[in-house]
């Protein structure tokens, strides 16, 4: 028996008394392979359009997804069928009475006003189910077909997307922002390739600009070698540091002229400022030995950065920068510009003005600065252009904190200024709101290391207390690092996106709520079950794929359980919707249902000790092994590594 071709799945439906095999599947957008509920929608579908008289595409779309489980599986909105006369809350009526009551997959609904609620009949769901799931494994939730958009057209090629992520700033401290950047971007990064599209992780590091020209200055009075040896990172971030102080009463003159409308040219002229200036001017020269500094630095900073994202399993495929702009791509930009008459001299600095230029509420950016360097701003236009020469992406996002929205919005609507509308369209600012207190929280956390070792000892404490569990766990270092890990993830993507949440060590790293703690826990206690009950994992879904029928025993007769197997059904639907609001609590929220559902099932449905006979344990081994499958498959996609123990 398999589920995976059309065919046999339909032969699989056949066999539990759904006769006919609705043809609308060929012309719809239905995924069947990759979504359990799209087979059920095509029934229903079918159903619906021969009651009401309609075309069955026109019912297909009209089926909805409810929110909560009591609200049905599927959900008919009925005025989305568009039927003339009566009005829709007496059509509903009428279609719920006529709906067959003795259909294989659906009992007889009962109208709710407007809605006709569709629940799966129980009895077939964990033979047409666990054997799915089983024989997809860590695909399930993956729509490869889905992902690629145009049903139409399957197979027009893979797409590729380019996620731009983390892009901490050298010699400067790993904040919050930089953290959550991390996360979201590997999640979207993964969602993307489980649908089946290329993606290419890139890391835009910020190593150019003046601060880098301050660095070297710095380096040249407080620099060690021996202690760069030591620690490299922290000893960038010190130098920057000290040079920075001594920098300010110079940063904090000029900004108290400029307030007062004074020309700044003076005070910037001479002192650090001019130190600073001169150096990263030296770099944008090219040169030789400015850059050799600089490199050494950069090299440096990255081979660290390497070792801690690997920690979290997180690869980059590239390492780029602001540094990596070329000068030539930078000149075509600024020519572009010139070309379309927006680039504008200004007191010897070039700019935009957004306002005059149909971009009303942009105002005007300076693009090239008036001591002849590149900006930020100009430097991320022509990167834009470098990688669609390079990746010819369809897409490509930027998870970047909503702090530069404004800055966002400038940089894409320069492409479209420059003549590139095809450019902004394909280009995605991801946004999030900002974490509170972490680094007063943590202490003096300065890296993403410190953050995750902070983590990891305060997980590694609340696991000591536990005397007797803590001894059976195999590599106590390992498990508490991948559970502190969990926990500082879990916080950050309980929310929507947007929001700013407020750091909570002592929360985050609790068994008990919606934390990763509590995650990973459900995890490893589904993963006891079959150790317990002395089953292979393998052996078991191959059993129970060739005899499906085995599972028709009594797991059905129990609510909680066939709530669980609904809420089971729903993950591909689940990752399909994330797909589109790139919205990682989406994921979450989800697997966070599942485990409040298997905590009701523990009690009333035993594996171990249940003495209805084998064939009973064997399909309850079954229900919670699919449910540990689909919470595997979904701290993945979040980027979490489940444990087996804890
Ligand atoms: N390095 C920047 C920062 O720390 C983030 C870079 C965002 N990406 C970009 N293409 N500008 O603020």
């Amino acid at each position: 028996m398999s589920t995976v071709t059309i065919e046999s799945l339909y032969q699989l439906f056949a066999g539990v008394g759904a006769s006919s095999i609705p043809s609308v599947h060929e012309t719809l957008p239905v995924y069947p392979l990759s979504r359990p509920l799209d087979i059920y929608r095509v029934y229903l579908a079918d159903v619906l359009a021969k009651l009401a008289g309609c075309d069955v595409t026109l019912a297909y779309d009209a089926i909805q997804l409810p929110n909560t489980l009591p609200h049905g599986d599927l959900t008919l909105p009925v005025p989305r069928l568009r039927l003339k006369g009566k009005k829709p809350d007496d059509q509903c009526i009428e279609l719920a009475s006529s709906f067959p009551d003795d259909h294989p997959l659906f009992q007889k609904p009962t109208a709710r006003g407007i809605y006709l609620p569709i629940f799966f009949n129980p009895l077939p769901l964990p033979q047409l189910l666990l054997p799915y799931i089983f024989q997809r494994q860590g695909s399930y939730g993956r729509n490869l077909d889905v992902g690629l958009c145009d049903p139409a057209s399957p197979n027009l090629g893979r797409k590729k997307v380019i996620v731009e992520f983390s892009s901490p700033n050298i010699a400067k401290e790993f904040h919050a922002g930089h953290l959550r950047s991390t996360i979201i971007g590997a999640f979207i990064s993964n969602l993307y390739e489980s649908m089946g599209w290329d993606v290419v992780k890139i890391n835009y590091l910020g190593d150019w600009g003046k601060q880098f020209g301050l660095l070297a200055v710095g380096w040249q009075r407080f620099g060690s070698e021996e202690e760069l040896a030591r620690e490299p990172l922290k000893h960038l971030l010190d130098v920057y540091a000290r040079i920075n102080a001594l920098f300010k009463p110079e940063q904090d003159a000029s900004r108290e002229a400029r307030d007062k409308g004074l020309d700044t040219t003076e005070i910037e002229s001479k002192g650090l400022y001019a130190e600073r200036n001169a150096f990263f001017r030296r770099m944008e020269d090219g040169d030789a030995e400015a850059m050799a500094l600089w490199k050494r630095f950069r090299d440096i900073s990255i081979e660290r950065y390497v070792s801690t994202y690997a920690h979290r399993n997180i690869g980059f495929d590239e390492y780029s920068g602001e540094s990596q702009v070329q000068a030539t791509t930078v000149e075509t930009v600024e020519k572009l510009l010139q070309e379309k008459g927006v680039y504008e001299e200004d007191n010897g600095s070039w700019i935009i003005n957004f306002d005059k230029n149909g971009a009303k509420g942009l105002g005007v950016a300076v693009v090239r600065g008036r001591t002849g360097t590149t900006t930020y701003l100009l430097r991320d236009v022509a990167a834009v252009l470098e990688r669609e020469k390079k990746y010819a992406f369809d897409k490509m996002i930027y998870a970047v904190s909503t702090e530069q929205d404004f800055y966002f919005r400038r940089v894409f609507k320069t492409l479209a200024l420059l003549g590139r509308p095809d450019l902004e369209a394909r280009v995605q600012h991801v946004n999030f709101g900002r974490v509170m207190g972490m680094s007063s929280r943590l202490g003096n956390v300065k890296l993403l290391s410190d953050i995750l070792d902070q983590t990891s000892e305060a997980m590694h404490e609340v696991m000591r207390r536990n005397t007797v569990k803590y001894a059976q766990v195999e590599d106590p270092d390992a498990v508490a690092e991948a559970v502190g890990i969990s926990a500082v993830m879990v916080q950050d993507m309980s929310g929507k996106r947007i929001n700013n949440y407020p750091f909570d060590i002592t929360r985050v790293t609790s068994f008990e709520g919606d934390t990763g703690p509590y995650l990973q826990y459900c995890h490893a206690r589904l993963n006891s079950i079959l150790r317990k009950a002395e089953l292979d994992r393998a052996e078991l879904a191959s059993y129970l794929v060739e005899n499906p029928e085995a599972l028709d025993v009594d797991v059905t007769a129990k609510q909680h359980c066939v709530d669980l197997l609904r809420l089971m059904a729903q993950y591909p639907d689940v990752t399909a919707t994330a797909l589109k609001n790139l919205e990682p609590s989406a994921i979450l929220t989800y697997l966070f249902r599942l485990t409040h559902q298997l905590s009701s099932c523990y009690d009333v449905v035993k594996v171990v000790g249940a003495n209805e006979g084998r064939d009973v344990m064997l399909a309850r081994a079954a229900l919670y092994e699919g449910a540990r499958q689909v919470l595997e498959n979904g701290m993945r996609l979040l980027g979490l590594s489940p444990v087996d123990r804890m």
